[in-house]
């Protein structure tokens, strides 16, 4: 290897070909504790602050105290329609069109929203593939949904497991379990990663699939959206929901989205939950009593919304705006890459990662698996300044985010970890 080349692969030559590097002083770092600089992995949970959310807010709160009722028209961004503000940003990130688009409420809420359109159970057609192991809220939703419907979970619902001694599914269990369900599928309704295991799903084969059965197909993006590379107009997605208080960062709490393919744009007559959000524009101040639904996502809202979220929200958009999604995971791609290379050299058996190696099957997150002692393991991280979490019974995520996350970040990481475990 020659000189260049070394000094290249070290976390500061690879920093340096970082086109993204800039990106890390647009947002607030949580301060150091007892001296420890902290190495921040956690945007799979809390994203960071970006540094001009305050002002994005203030400036609400200041055209609140200056204006009050009638900044709904004269605020410098107004608030009646101040969700389309964000709808385009949006839909590049997911990779949707606008009118497939919308800010709104948080991830639950949407899913149960978007169920009561996309779930309708016949007789025949009344069964629900879910992973085994997905984020608790969604099979809470969706076994209430099932419920709603008059419905018994233990015959509706179909929860997919890894094959015996494996983590995750295998593509081709999925696209099996499916085709063997057929008739009797009325949905699909999978995460976009999975929280725990780190695992991306292939939607676009998995909605063709769903789609070839003649169900309906569903994700839930909480740790997809801004962490992947989608498509879902192209993928042909029934429907999908996030939340953007992980990597999109948009502040604890904030305002989730959900994506209703263009297909179903006007398909007004699906039931649904409807207020007086969703009623066309030109007349909702009419204040008539028959709902006229919007076109499009839009036409699923239910409330007007939370300014002060959307404002904190719209400073991160920007930022997406900037970086660009492309540019975004290719970085994640070989930041990953890199945190997976030095900690599987570490830890012998008692250390393994159960997030596939391959990289279309991965966002950002490494999941490792602690054979023995993994929560004493995880707290002398925490106390070392690693930010990351632990999952029962026995897993330490981290996410390495290209936003804001360097190479360098990964290298103290290794180097803390190799300290812990020895
Ligand atoms: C995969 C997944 N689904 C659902 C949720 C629940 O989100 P919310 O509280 O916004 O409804 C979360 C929260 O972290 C999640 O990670």
């Amino acid at each position: 290897m020659t000189e260049a080349m070394s000094a290249a692969s070290t976390p500061e030559g690879l920093d340096a070909q970082d086109e993204l590097r800039s990106f890390r002083d647009r947002f607030y770092f949580p301060q150091a504790r007892s001296g420890v600089e902290p190495v921040y992995f956690t945007g799979n949970s809390l994203g960071l602050m970006p540094r001009h959310a305050r002002e994005y807010v203030d400036q609400e709160l200041e055209d609140w105290q200056r204006h009050a009722v009638h900044g709904h028209a004269d605020a410098r961004k107004p608030w009646l329609p101040y969700h389309e503000f964000l709808t385009d940003f949006m839909a590049r990130v997911v990779g949707a069109l606008p009118i497939e688009t919308v800010v709104m409420n948080s991830l639950t809420v949407n899913l149960h929203l978007l169920l009561v359109s996309f779930y309708r159970p016949t007789t025949d057609r009344y069964k629900i593939i879910v992973e085994k192991g997905s984020f608790p809220s969604d099979r809470y939703a969706v076994v209430s949904q099932i419920r709603f419907h008059g419905l018994d979970p233990a015959d509706s619902l179909i929860e997919l497991t890894p094959r015996e001694g494996e983590a995750t599914l295998r593509t081709e269990d999925i696209i099996s379990t499916i085709e063997r369900e057929g008739s009797k599928l009325a949905l699909v309704m999978l995460g976009g990663v999975n929280y725990y295991t780190g695992q991306a799903f292939q939607m676009r084969e998995i909605t063709e699939a769903g789609h070839a059965a003649g169900a309906v197909v569903g994700f839930d993006l909480a740790h997809a959206a801004g962490n992947l590379k989608l498509d879902l107009h192209d993928w042909d997605v029934d429907f999908a929901c996030w939340c953007t208080y992980k990597y999109l960062n948009g502040g604890p709490g904030a305002v989730g989205g959900a994506f209703v393919h263009e297909r179903h744009a006007r398909a007004f007559d699906l039931p649904r939950f409807a207020g007086w959000w969703g009623h066309d524009k030109e007349t909702r101040f009419v204040m008539g009593p028959d709902f006229n639904c919007l076109p499009g996502a839009e036409g699923w809202q239910i409330s007007n919304p939370p300014i002060l979220q959307m404002a904190a929200l719209r400073a991160s958009l920007d930022i997406f705006e900037e970086a660009g999604m492309d540019t975004l995971r290719n970085k994640s791609i070989k930041l990953t890459g890199y945190a997976e290379t030095l900690t599987k050299g570490i830890g012998g058996d008692r250390l393994s990662i159960i997030t596939p190696a391959d990289p279309e099957q991965r966002g950002c997150q490494l999941s490792l698996s602690v054979k023995s002692g993994g929560k004493s393991l995880y707290e002398q991280l925490v106390e070392r300044g690693i930010y990351c979490d632990w999952r029962e019974p026995n897993v330490i995520r981290l996410a390495p985010t290209p936003l804001y996350n360097s190479f360098q970040d990964v290298y103290r990481f290794f180097e803390i970890l190799r300290d812990c475990l020895m």
